[in-house]
């Protein structure tokens, strides 16, 4: 079994990606009883949600399941206490710096993968005794920084390079074909967020689910929101807008307004987020079929 295998104690290495805020329980057991990892996204919660999520999930499935914890949140270290009282084994980290929780999350007997959306910090990650990274390339959908960035294609290979843990590649995988490239590139896992919200036990509205669906080549963006900037599916006013050379972007959307914007499907108020990738989903489908095809 590989490296990444035991830590994720699952039967294939395909990660659920956090969404936001967004979290369904039935999504997270489908993808756990079909055989991946399916994963809580706590990057915004709070002890007592995370609390009742844990106990919703475990209604549904035995099988493990993890945690995406976002370090900046000033809740995480009680959150990740909280997770290991309940079981969980393995945690992502995303947005801070690995170094703060790590001790914490080895002190608990987990083990922890670090998101990176770039090659430069892999080694520095390595080094600070991280278990394994997430490399999210360019086209993934979600906060991307202000920086010059690089694909999946690129930048999988460039860290595959220059460490000695588990990777797993997140950006532009939503098949077969997208998996075993991933994985000719070095990487030992995936990491799947746009294919998983256009699925049957996804709790995206439609609307999202449709958008992503009529998302064809170029139908997506980077849309500034000042510090950072978010892959962005173009809806008509959002094209309008970037094609008036007087509307500031940074201005016009508040990333503050996503969550309720993608729990309505009100995409006036924010655009829907979504990666390349949903120029090659055609349908809505059941966790399980998109699993059992990408390893077939
Ligand atoms: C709407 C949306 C929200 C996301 N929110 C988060 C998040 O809160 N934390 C995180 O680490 N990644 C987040 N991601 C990134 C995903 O977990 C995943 O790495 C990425 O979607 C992979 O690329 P793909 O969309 O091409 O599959 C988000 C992605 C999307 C589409």
């Amino acid at each position: 079994m590989s490296e990444l295998l035991s830590m994720l104690e699952c039967r294939y290495p395909i990660i659920q990606g956090p969404i936001g805020h967004m979290n369904s329980p039935k999504l997270i057991a489908a993808i756990c009883e079909a055989g991946a990892f399916g994963m809580l996204a706590l990057g915004f919660s709070n002890p007592d949600s995370t609390k009742r999520l844990i106990n919703q999930v475990r209604e549904l499935t035995d099988k493990p399941f993890g945690a995406n914890l976002m370090i900046l949140n000033p809740a995480s270290v009680e959150i990740l206490e909280i997770l290991a009282d309940a079981g969980v084994k393995t945690v992502t980290t995303s947005a801070g710096s690995p170094g703060k929780i790590y001790g914490q999350i080895h002190e608990y007997g987990m083990k922890g993968l670090h998101v990176l959306l770039s090659a430069v910090q892999a080694k520095k990650a390595e080094d600070s005794g991280v278990d394994g990274l997430i490399i999210s390339g360019s086209e993934s959908g979600g906060l991307r920084t202000n920086n010059p960035e690089s694909s999946t294609m690129v930048l999988v290979p460039l860290v595959a390079d220059s460490v000695n843990i588990p990777i797993v590649a997140a950006g532009g995988i939503a098949d077969s074909r997208g998996y075993r490239a991933a994985l000719a590139l070095g990487a030992h896992g995936v990491q799947i967020g746009t294919r998983f919200i256009a699925t049957e036990e996804s709790p995206a509205p439609d609307i999202w689910k449709q958008a992503i669906i009529d998302c064809g080549d170029g139908g997506t963006t980077l849309l500034p929101l000042g510090k950072m900037k978010i892959r962005s599916i173009l809806n008509p006013k959002l094209k309008k807008q970037m094609e008036d050379p007087s509307v500031d972007l940074v201005k016009e959307y508040d990333f503050k307004d996503a969550s309720k914007a993608w729990n309505s499907g009100d995409f006036e108020i924010f655009p829907a987020s979504a990666g390349e990738v949903s120029a090659l989903i055609k349908d809505v489908k059941p966790a399980r079929e998109i699993i059992e095809e990408m390893v077939s």
